[in-house]
This record gives C-alpha cells, structure tokens and sequence, in this order.
C-alpha cells in the first residue's frame, strides 16, 4: 500500500509499505478513507519527537471502512465505518477505568505515556493513518462506528482537534462570563473559541500572528490580537483584561514562534522548542486561576520563569487529551440532536 512516512527531519514521503495485518486477536484493519493533518505532526517532522525513523508512517485522524476483524472483536462488523480516536488505549488498566485513556499502562513499552497512532517509537511504535491501510489494535476500546447518513467531514475531526479543543475548555475550566485568551489560531484554537462561545464565555481574546487565522477568530466573535505587535503581550493582555484573564489555553506547543536563541538550543537539543505561548500565558493568566496547554509534548523548558506559578498561585494543567471518552458524548449528542 501507499502511505505518509517520515523521510528525515523536515522530510516525508509518499511511499510503498508493507500492508498491515491483524497481529492480536482484537485488532481490526481500517481502509482509510479520510485522513487529516495535524499541528502535532509538525513536531514530528520538525525533529522535536523522540524515536522517530526513517519509513515511519505518519497520521493520527483517520477514519475509514473496516476490513478485517479478528476474532476478539465483538462490536465491529466488516463493512462498518469507523472514526479511530488516536490514543491506544486497553480499555481496563487503571488509567483507562479512570477514562484517562491516553495514559493507558498497556499500550505503551517504550515509555510512561499511552500509545498513540502514528506518533513514534517512544508513543508505542504504532504505524499511523496517512496511509490506504491502518491496523487498529485494542479494537473494542477506541474505534467508534458511525451512523451513514454522518459525512466523513462531519466526523473526521472527532479523531483529535474537536474533542481536544473541548477539554482544553474543561480542564481551564471556563465558565459562563469567564474572560478567556486563546493563544494559537490553528484548528485547535478556533475550536477552542468556538467551545468558548458555546460555553458563554463573555469576552474571548484570539492572539495569533497569522492574519486569516485571526480573521477567522474574529468572525467567530473573539477579540483579535496580533502578537507581534507587542514587546509584552502577556502584560499587554493583563492590562486590557483589568488583572487578567480567568483561563488562558495555549494552543501553540512546541512549535510556537522561537527566539534564535531558541532555535540556537532546540537545534543542539538544550531545549525542546518553543516556550513563547507559556510566558505569555503565565503573564496573562489573573492571580489563581488556571492556564492550560493544549501542546501534546512538552519538552525540555530553559529558563521558564515559574515565579507566578508559585507566588501567583497559577495552576497550569496540560495532558494528552483521552479521546475516547469525549468522542463517545459527542456522537451520542449529536445523534440525539438530529432525533
Ligand atoms: N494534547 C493533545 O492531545 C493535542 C491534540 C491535538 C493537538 N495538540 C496540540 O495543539 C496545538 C495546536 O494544534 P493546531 O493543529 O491548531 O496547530 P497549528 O500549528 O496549526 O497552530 C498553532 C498556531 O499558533 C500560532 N502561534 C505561534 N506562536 C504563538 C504565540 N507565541 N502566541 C500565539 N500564537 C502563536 C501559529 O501562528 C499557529 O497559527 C499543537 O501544539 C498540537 O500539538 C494537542
Ligand atoms: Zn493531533
Ligand atoms: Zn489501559
């Protein structure tokens, strides 16, 4: 089959691969028939992920038709179309009766994390979905079948961005008529605010550099700025905001705009990336509320000041979002709505 596969930093390619096969008994093979791109896949290619290799097939939302079953599998039919949720999860670890699904204990033997589709050897060395062909292991836990009348583009985004964005909203924990900063206006962020709106937050405040992706954020009702127009952005939002913002969510990660001297340290391995979106946060963020990352790594930090974290006793919160759980409420709700 053809598939997405990474080439070296900065580099992939469309290739010949293996096909997959059914290795356990609750495997199930996937044909992919939508796949997408995410933000995180640019900390892959860009070299900030442990345990990448050349060959290694890319992608983590994908969806598509199942092929093959094995003989474990009880809910899943040949012929049936699924969404997959990116994290590998057991289904019955501690950390997945704890629907804490992407830090599943059982998925993972090169690292502490849960397994994750397509995200390298240190995620748990599962081959991804940009590809005709993907393998699903732990079937009866993470693939989720869709009703027909639901387009691939309706679902797609229930693999990772919609749900990630939702709990970057519940574990800032906004309210209706918080103020709440969104730094980032990819994907991510824009569905961010739009969570934020559902939510009734009273002012939402989009920060980018990009300016389709700012004018995005304003005609979904956010106030927009344009970092790069200020020395002190976070100050600049503590001032506008009379003290702060009730929750900021950082939706940039690793990849966020670097200073040389970052770029200098990333490229010797002293630090892992970008820290810009966290000091703007830490500064925006008013006395004892939260700020939180949507960045599915964090990596080496050099001299991030955690001085307000301490003495302002702000509570920053980040994690890999657990998938499952929240695609489950999603698809549940949406087929009410349309009852
Ligand atoms: N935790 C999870 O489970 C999970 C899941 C999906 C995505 N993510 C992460 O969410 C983040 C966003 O994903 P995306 O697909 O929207 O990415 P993206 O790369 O499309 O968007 C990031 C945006 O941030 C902007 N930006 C850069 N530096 C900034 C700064 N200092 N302040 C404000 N904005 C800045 C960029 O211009 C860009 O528009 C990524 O880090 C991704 O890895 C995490
Ligand atoms: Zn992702
Ligand atoms: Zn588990």
């Amino acid at each position: 089959m053809k598939a997405i596969v990474y080439d070296g930093i900065q580099k992939v390619d469309c290739r010949e691969v293996k096909d997959p096969k059914i290795e356990k008994d609750d495997d199930i093979i996937v044909k992919v028939t939508s796949t997408a791109i995410c933000g995180s896949d640019l900390h892959l290619v860009h070299g900030l992920v442990k345990g990448m290799y050349d060959g290694y097939v890319l992608g983590h939302e994908t969806m598509g038709i199942v092929e093959e079953v094995g003989k474990d599998v009880k809910n899943i039919k040949k012929g049936d179309r699924v969404i997959i949720p990116f994290p590998v999860a057991c289904g019955h670890c501690f950390f997945c009766e704890h629907q804490e699904y992407s830090q599943c204990d059982n998925t993972n033997k090169y690292g502490e994390a849960g397994g994750l589709l397509g995200y390298s050897k240190s995620y748990g060395d599962y081959a991804g979905g940009q590809a005709e062909y993907i393998r699903v292991p732990h079937a009866n836990v993470g693939p989720k079948v869709i009703p027909e009348e639901l387009k691939d583009e309706q679902v797609l985004f229930l693999t990772d961005i919609l749900p990630t964005s939702l709990w970057g909203t519940e574990i800032a924990n906004v309210k209706k008529g918080d103020t709440v900063v969104v730094l980032g206006c990819g994907p991510v962020g824009l569905l961010t605010i739009k969570w934020c709106m559902l939510k009734e937050a009273s002012r939402v405040i989009a920060v980018d550099r990009v300016g389709y992706r700012l004018q995005h954020a304003k005609s979904y009702g956010a106030e927009i700025l344009n970092f790069e127009e200020y020395d002190e952005t976070g100050a600049y939002i503590k001032e506008m905001t009379h003290g702060g913002a009730d929750c900021v969510i950082d939706c940039v990660g690793v990849d966020g705009k670097m200073s040389v001297m970052e770029k200098v340290e990333t490229a010797l391995k002293l630090q892992g990336g970008s820290k810009s979106a966290i000091e703007i946060a830490s500064q925006a963020v008013r006395k004892c509320r939260s700020h939180c990352t949507c960045r599915s790594i964090w990596n080496k930090i050099q001299q991030l000041s955690t001085r307000q974290h301490v003495h302002q006793k702000h509570h920053p919160k980040n994690g890999t979002m657990p998938s499952h759980k929240i695609c489950r409420t999603n698809i549940r709700n949406d087929k009410k709505r349309r009852n």
